[in-house]
């Protein structure tokens, strides 16, 4: 099945924020553990969300991160200031790169570009900044929360830095977008999330493919179960190697230039055919990344 986030009735797996921004909130009978925490604009958002599903004066553990993208971590410097005993965890790249003013820059005009979209949100300090990691993960890491274990897998390929996370007590997965995220409404179509390699972006797939998980819960609007979980990796690797044909084709058109390819890629296939919901400079920073990868003989 596919289930927007929405509509998810899951007795172990709670949404908080925004289903397109998901934080997904796990607790064990000693400790509550929240997989990423989206755009920064949305951290009080989060913290209203957290307060309703845990109950009032519980505390959340721990936050963990799946990648160092702007609507995953967001939010992580706010609830921080407003939950100082939070143990933040991820990879150790990422403290690395929030410590960089360039990125905190670039995170924030990204974050305040989706302002619109959320009227009415809490005015409060949403403030991106460098973030310490409490946890610095790794993969086979295993965190107990109390009859409930979460599994640290290096999921490389997207970024880096990705880090996905599996829940063997509910076969429960949290790819973050390392292994492609469901596209349009219908969340029939994959994106395609190579960055940094493509070659560990594939493993990783198969990698996580292994643990068969029932439930898959995606990083942007979609739960899939049972056979739609098990098909979306297969359907996700042949999507793969597509994206990687059709971006070699833009750049053999382009004769190399990876920036023409890149201006006619978006054109035609952002704004011409116009299925992919993406916002569109989320997209062009994606595509950018994957189209200068592609020429640079990463296949
Ligand atoms: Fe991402």
């Amino acid at each position: 099945m596919k289930i927007l986030l929405n509509d998810l009735d899951d007795p172990k797996v709670k949404v908080a924020g925004n289903f397109m921004y998901p934080g997904f909130v796990l607790a064990g009978t000693d400790r509550a553990l929240m997989i990423d925490c989206g755009l920064n604009i949305l951290g009080p958002l989060y913290l209203k969300s957290l307060g309703d599903i845990l109950g009032p004066g519980k505390p959340l553990d721990y936050l963990f991160l799946t990648h160092s993208h702007y609507d995953h971590l967001g939010a992580a410097p706010y609830l921080k200031r407003k939950m100082p005993s939070l143990g933040i965890g991820g990879h150790e790249k990422i403290e690395h790169l929030m410590g960089r003013e360039s990125v905190i820059r670039r995170m924030t005009e990204l974050g305040d570009i989706q302002r619109p979209l959320f009227p009415g949100l809490e005015e409060d300090d949403t403030s991106l900044g460098p973030l310490t990691l409490d946890l610095k993960l790794r993969d086979g890491d295993v965190i107990d929360l109390g009859g409930l274990r979460c599994e640290v897998y290096a999921a490389p390929g997207h970024t880096a830095d990705s880090m996905a996370y599996f829940f063997p007590e509910v076969s429960a997965l949290f790819p973050g977008e390392a292994i492609g995220v469901p596209e349009g409404l219908d969340g029939v179509g994959v994106q395609v999330e190579f960055l940094s390699s493509v070659e560990d972006y594939i493993a990783t797939i198969k990698r996580l493919e292994e643990l068969k998980p029932k439930r898959i819960y995606m990083a942007h609007a979609w739960a899939f179960t049972g056979e739609d979980a098990r098909n979306f990796f297969p359907h996700s690797l042949e999507e793969t190697e597509k994206y990687r044909a059709l971006i070699e084709k833009y750049l053999e058109e382009a004769g190399g230039d990876a920036g023409r390819a890149v201006e006619t890629m978006a054109r035609v296939e952002y704004d011409e055919k116009g299925t992919i919901f993406q916002e569109r400079n989320a997209y062009l920073v994606n595509l950018r990344a994957q189209v200068a990868l592609i020429a640079s003989g990463n296949k």
